[in-house]
């Protein structure tokens, strides 16, 4: 084996990447924890490339007539958030091989020990560990490719991602001195803003996931602006009201959970929330945050209508971002193959 090598950041200029998988409806967890920072990210100037990852989602089985209006639901979400194609790179993962092809080299790189602490494996798989897919277990070295297919810098997502981003940096480090190469970057998550985990309506102790079985327990960027109200107000509280500063909403889940949604939908702080409504009972609360949630949630939602009308049209983008993004990742994934000794004497 090469001797281990240092890899000095400076070297790979900053790009972001991130993706969404299209394994069902989005949620108002994936708009503030991802979407609405990745266009953040992309106002910033700096260069961006998202992606819906099919091939992640199928690691769970997908009725393929689903899957595939999600993809393009997804992506008309990108869009109707303020993703512009031209400026980003928008596209979805099957349409370029160089994804699947890392994800099979950093399967030989990846160690069963580190993919067997995967926290997420452990959730989806639970008892039945024995009866799901080998893809679903090797679905964090696939997401290290998704990234470093692009040596990707920077990689914004919400906190349930933060250990499968930690394996992505072993990952790059140890092929890096595998091969004795300072050829991947070490990536840096960006899990910023107030609202990191954004938690179930239901049980302020869960995620808003999209695969809750129930669906009061989030707000779907498909539901309308009755459904968002009605939800909103419903949710789970405790009888007392908004306290002075933030240290009182401590064992307060499902209080301390509407605070960052209110926050995060307001581009406030949470500070700034409980000032504005220190002492106020949710019969306040909750009608000024379900107000809000429409106001911001619902623009998104008619465009997403409009732009589902034509679907050609979504499919040209996303071919498009992925003939931009294979023009990236094709020439790095070559050079894998040639650091790892593959004979490579095809003249195409
Ligand atoms: P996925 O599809 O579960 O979620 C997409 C993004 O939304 C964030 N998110 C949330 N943020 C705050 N609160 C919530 N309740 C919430 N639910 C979801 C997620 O953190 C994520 O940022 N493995 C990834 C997809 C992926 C990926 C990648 C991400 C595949 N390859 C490469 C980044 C880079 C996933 O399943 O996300």
């Amino acid at each position: 084996m090469a001797e281990p090598v240092q890899t000095p950041q400076a070297a790979f200029p900053t790009r972001i990447f991130s993706g969404i998988q299209p394994s069902g409806g989005l949620t108002l967890g994936n708009y503030l924890g991802a979407l609405k920072r990745f266009v953040e990210k992309q106002e910033e100037g700096i260069e961006t490339i998202y992606c819906m990852v099919d091939m992640h989602a199928i690691t769970v089985w997908q009725d393929p007539v689903k899957l595939r209006q999600q993809t393009r639901e997804g992506a008309a979400a990108f869009i109707a958030a303020g993703i512009d194609p031209a400026r980003s790179i928008l596209f979805n993962q099957s349409q370029v091989s160089a994804h699947v092809e890392l994800g099979w080299i950093f399967n030989c790189i990846a160690r069963m020990g580190w993919m067997s602490r995967m926290t997420q494996f452990k959730d989806k798989a639970g008892k039945n560990s024995e009866n799901v897919s080998l893809g679903l277990f090797a679905y964090p070295s696939l997401m290290a490719a998704d990234i470093l297919a692009y040596k990707a810098t920077h990689v914004p997502v919400g906190d349930d991602q933060k250990q499968h981003l930690e394996l992505c940096r072993d990952i790059a480090i140890k092929f890096n001195n595998d091969y004795g190469v300072n050829f991947f970057p070490i990536v840096e998550p960006v899990i910023e803003g107030a609202a990191t985990r954004v938690m179930s309506l239901r049980d302020g102790t869960k995620k808003m996931s999209k695969s809750d079985p129930s669906d009061q327990s989030r707000i779907n960027l498909t539901d309308d602006a009755d459904t968002i109200a009605k939800k909103i107000r419903k949710a789970k509280t405790d009888p007392e009201p908004l306290p002075e500063t933030l240290d009182g909403l401590k064992d307060r889940p499902e209080a301390r959970n509407l605070v960052n949604i209110y926050a995060a939908l307001a581009g406030h702080t949470p500070e700034q929330v409980i000032r504005d409504y220190a002492g106020a009972q949710f019969g306040t609360f909750k009608p000024a945050l379900a107000d809000l949630a429409v106001e911001k949630l619902e623009p998104i939602t008619l465009e997403m209508n409009r732009l589902m009308q034509d679907p050609a049209e979504i499919d040209r983008i996303l071919g498009q971002g992925a003939d931009r993004a294979d023009a990236i990742a094709r020439p790095i994934v070559d050079q894998v193959y040639d650091i790892v000794g593959m004979v490579r004497s095809r003249r195409s």
